[in-house]
């Protein structure tokens, strides 16, 4: 296909200095300077890291391995990484149908591969696949893919290895729609440059004290992180100077173009040199993004990683049952299955409160939520749900989207729905590191012939319920234990 060769060449012309020591990694031998910890200043949201050329923190009982001429990779400075523990769950293919590459395919500077590795990430995800290679060639990008993918690690490489610490002035952006994602993003950056010595990151957004930032400008600052109001004042005051910023980056794409913010994206636009770089990254595409994208992008390499809500990793199993065994099955399977959060379906609001109330007198916690309760109220009890105050929810149709709760192990179809859209909008997960779940749906006479259409719609197949169902295909393997039987 074209666009693999593409990739294929973006790759060999991506390596101009495998067999020489890029001037970073001198730069890292000479070891003057103190390290200090890395921080981020609460109030001014601005952090910095080593001032000056600081060496790489060596960790304890080992030392910085010696570079002596060509990066070899595979060498033993791997072996000197502080590894967070690994994640064991079973991962669908959503995110493991990668093209199998490494993160040291893409020529990185050992120092950024460092903070990767240590950030627990040990090959790209797909969407990292398709966007490292690209924006390190100085391409725009135009990348539909949704958070929860590896989509800031997809920008974020590519940017802090194109920065230059010899430039002491804003070589890129980031901007984002909220202060929460801003932080966000900005944890992430510091986090993963620990090891480039002096990546100058600066969060900078609404709500915080305007002089800090100012204050803050005076010094050096090679990356800004930013909603778009803060970012535009400060551009405005000529506090903030971009026009060498080589690279924008436009994070959930569809929220910085809506309305409220478009006019004030337009402007900082116009304070960037012409031939910046643009990557945009966006869960949709309205109308806002595609005119945004005709007036500034160039030739953007399009990327689109949205997949729709799927069964995949879902174990689907009916239960036949009449009317009145309904309560008494549901009952059966709250005292065999092992379930760690659960979303009860009901068809309508009467029959969700009733259910309720059998469920606590059963002696199960359970909340409960139907389309006739206040939004605000809603939003509160699943946002309680959500954060595990309690391990059962009964609830009508409400959810547009699919449910992305990966604490939700188990889902059930107490009433089951009339048409296969409900029916994949309760079950289907969106792929989001989606784990694996499962999937029970109490059937009566009356719904034996929505059962077969559903399944033939949705070209899945909904098994008869087995007297024991086997764990591993829906009770994620505990963390810790596993860590504890691997130190005992
Ligand atoms: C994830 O993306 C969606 C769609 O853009 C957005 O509504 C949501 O707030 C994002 N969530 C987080 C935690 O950033
Ligand atoms: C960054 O590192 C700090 C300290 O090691 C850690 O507490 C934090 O969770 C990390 N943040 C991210 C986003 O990786
Ligand atoms: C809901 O399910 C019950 C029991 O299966 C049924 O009697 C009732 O007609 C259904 N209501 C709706 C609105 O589909
Ligand atoms: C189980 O649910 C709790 C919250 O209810 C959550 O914190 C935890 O991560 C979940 N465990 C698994 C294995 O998903």
């Amino acid at each position: 296909m074209k666009e693999t060769d593409t990739m294929r060449n973006v790759l060999l012309g991506l390596c101009p200095y495998i067999g020489k020591i890029p001037a970073s990694v001198m730069a890292m031998t000479k070891q003057n300077g103190q390290s200090k910890p890395m921080t981020l200043q609460p109030g001014s949201f601005t952090s910095s890291t080593q001032s000056g050329k600081a060496p790489v923190v060596p960790p304890k009982g080992s030392s910085i391995p010696q570079i002596s001429g060509g990066i070899r990779f595979g060498d033993d400075w791997k072996k000197c990484l502080l590894l967070p523990p690994k994640d064991t769950r079973v991962r669908t293919t959503d995110v493991t149908a990668t093209k199998g590459n490494e993160f040291e395919d893409y020529c990185l500077k050992r120092e950024l591969l460092m903070g990767i590795f240590e950030m627990g990430w040990e090959k790209p995800s797909p969407i990292q696949e398709e966007s490292i290679p690209i924006a390190l060639s100085g391409r725009d990008i135009l990348a539909r893919a949704k958070n929860g993918t590896g989509k800031s690690g997809a920008y974020l490489i590519p940017l802090l290895e194109r920065i230059d610490l010899k430039k002491d002035y804003v070589q890129a952006i980031v901007l984002v729609p909220t202060r929460e994602l801003a932080l966000q993003v900005s944890q992430i950056s510091i986090n993963m440059s620990k090891h480039l010595g002096g990546v100058k990151v600066m969060a900078t957004t609404g709500g915080t004290n305007l002089r800090d930032d100012i204050m803050r400008l005076d010094e050096i600052v090679h990356v800004i992180i930013a909603t778009p109001g803060r970012i535009l004042d400060l551009l405005r005051k000529g506090v903030a100077k971009v026009d060498k910023a080589q690279m924008i980056v436009m994070d959930e794409a569809d929220k910085l173009l809506s309305q409220d913010f478009v006019v004030l994206v337009e402007d900082i636009i116009s304070f960037l040199p012409k031939n910046r770089q643009v990557l945009l990254y966006s869960a949709t595409f309205p109308i806002s993004v595609q005119k945004f994208m005709t007036k500034h992008l160039q030739k953007p390499y399009e990327i689109n990683l949205m997949d729709e809500l799927t069964l995949k990793g879902i174990t689907q199993y009916y239960a036949y049952v009449t009317e009145r065994q309904k309560v008494h099955c549901l009952n059966t399977l709250f005292s065999r299955l092992q379930i760690n959060q659960s979303i009860i379906f009901c068809n309508s609001t009467q029959r969700v409160e009733l259910l309720a109330k059998k469920i606590t007198q059963l002696g199960y916690s359970c909340f409960y939520i139907h389309a006739k309760m206040m939004q605000e109220y809603r939003n509160r009890v699943f946002h309680d749900f959500r954060n595990g105050l309690c391990r059962n929810l009964v609830c009508t149709d409400l959810f547009t989207r699919g449910i992305d709760i990966q604490a939700v192990n188990v889902v059930i179809n107490f009433d089951f729905p009339k048409n296969a859209e409900t029916y994949l909008h309760r079950i289907g997960r969106s792929g989001r590191y989606g784990h694996l779940g499962l999937a029970i749906n109490l059937i009566t006479a009356e719904d034996r012939f929505n059962l077969k259409g559903i399944e033939d719609q949705l070209i899945t197949d909904i098994k008869p319920i087995p007297s024991s169902i086997d764990k591993s295909l829906y009770v994620a393997e505990e963390r810790s234990r596993r860590t504890l039987e691997v130190q005992l």
